[in-house]
């Protein structure tokens, strides 16, 4: 039995390969790479010594869907697969809708007339809105999202739960990541943001590596001990692993899960700075900028359903996360571009 994996070619999605192909896992991956590079594949061989089956294709597309399911026994969906740029979401927000939400109905359509009806999707933070309380748990209702990319999330979520309440054969499990940052060990997978980058760490690793002056801190004057937003960063292969765990919650028949991914720990923007300065010996210039449009303060979650239910626990800590994602940027400071 196989586990198609959607979107599989892109930063989480490959990682998570390399955790499913050591666990013992036959990988299929859908991804039409519009982020992403084939070249991710080709690492993941190279470090776990074996290989996905990949198809370059769009889950809006049934044929493929229907031509995956008719030449692979899939038996369980991890669904990575989306556009994630909120900023880009502002304005193209029919293009999220349509890639992220029909996607999404049109791959589980495919899946429940295979009769697969195994999934695991990729949700965010984001559903929390200005959460209404920190540590954030899974009991935290969801809130009003600052931007459509967030509101994909947050009805797909909606989505999946009304379809297994409907039919119980369905086992869905939905994952709310918190920051992820870091990469592989080897130095040879990471994140490959498109142009400048929206997200801090990437930010930060490339201005480390020349590539940008210095880094804009969005606001010092938030409600936090130095007044710099606060973020659960969680390392992505802890994160990939989750996915393992996941999927073994889904053999028990899971039914309908939400779990929070994060490490229960906040880090300020000026504390990842500093972290990253010391566990690399570098300096990271930096300047106070205004604060960025629907930024919140502080957001950080309460792990430990994860810890009881999935036996999943974050392993690596801040300074593993700045060394590793610096040893990605410094080895490759293209990306998987030569
Ligand atoms: P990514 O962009 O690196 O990976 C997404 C992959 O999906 C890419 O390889 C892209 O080519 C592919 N894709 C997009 N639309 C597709 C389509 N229609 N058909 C086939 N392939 C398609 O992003 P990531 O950081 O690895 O995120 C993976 C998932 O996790 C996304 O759903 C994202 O929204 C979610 N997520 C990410 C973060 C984060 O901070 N990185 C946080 C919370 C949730
Ligand atoms: N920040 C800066 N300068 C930058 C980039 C970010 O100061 O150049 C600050 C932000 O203001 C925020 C913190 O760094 O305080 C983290 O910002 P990111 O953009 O890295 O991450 P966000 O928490 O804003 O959002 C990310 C993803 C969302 C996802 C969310 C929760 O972009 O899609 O994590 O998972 F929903």
């Amino acid at each position: 039995m196989a586990i198609l994996v959607t979107g599989g070619a892109g930063y989480i999605g490959s990682h998570t390969c390399v955790e499913l192909l050591n666990a013992g896992y036959e990988v299929v991956v859908l991804d039409n790479l519009c982020n992403s590079s084939e070249k991710s594949l080709e690492r993941v061989k190279a470090i776990t010594g074996k290989e996905v089956t990949f198809y370059q294709g769009d889950i809006l597309d049934r044929g493929i869907l229907n031509k995956i399911f008719a030449e692979q026994k899939i038996d369980s969906c991890i669904h990575f697969a989306g556009l994630k740029a909120v900023g880009e979401s502002v304005e193209k927000p029919w293009e999220y809708y349509n890639n992220n939400i029909a996607g999404t109905l049109t791959l589980v359509d495919v899946m429940r007339q295979n009769g697969c009806k195994n999934i695991i999707f990729s949700s965010s933070a984001t559903v929390y809105g200005d959460p209404a309380q920190i540590p954030i748990t899974e009991e935290c209702p969801k809130g009003q999202c600052t931007n459509p990319y967030g509101w994909t999330k947050s009805m797909l979520e909606q989505v999946l739960s009304d379809l297994q309440k409907a039919d119980t054969e369905w086992n869905v499990i939905l994952l709310r990541y918190f920051n992820p940052i870091g990469a592989h060990k080897s130095g040879t997978m990471g994140e490959n943001p498109n142009g400048i980058p929206n997200n801090l760490m990437p930010y930060v690793t490339q201005v480390a590596v020349g590539k940008l002056k210095e880094l804009g801190v969005f606001g010092d004057d938030y409600d936090t001990p130095d007044g710099t937003g606060v973020r659960d960063y969680i390392h992505v292969v802890d994160l990939a692993v989750g996915h393992v765990k996941a999927l073994k919650k889904i053999e028990e028949k899971a039914g309908l899960c939400i779990y929070n991914l994060g490490t229960g720990h906040g880090y300020s923007v000026l504390d990842i700075v500093k972290n990253f300065e010391e566990a690399n010996d570098l300096k990271i210039p930096y300047v106070i900028k205004p604060r960025r449009a629907g930024d919140i303060a502080t957001c950080y979650c309460d792990p430990s359903k994860a810890e009881r239910e999935l036996g999943w626990k974050a392993q690596y800590g801040i300074r593993e996360m700045c060394e590793d994602s610096w040893r990605w940027q410094k080895n490759n400071p293209n990306g998987y571009e030569a």
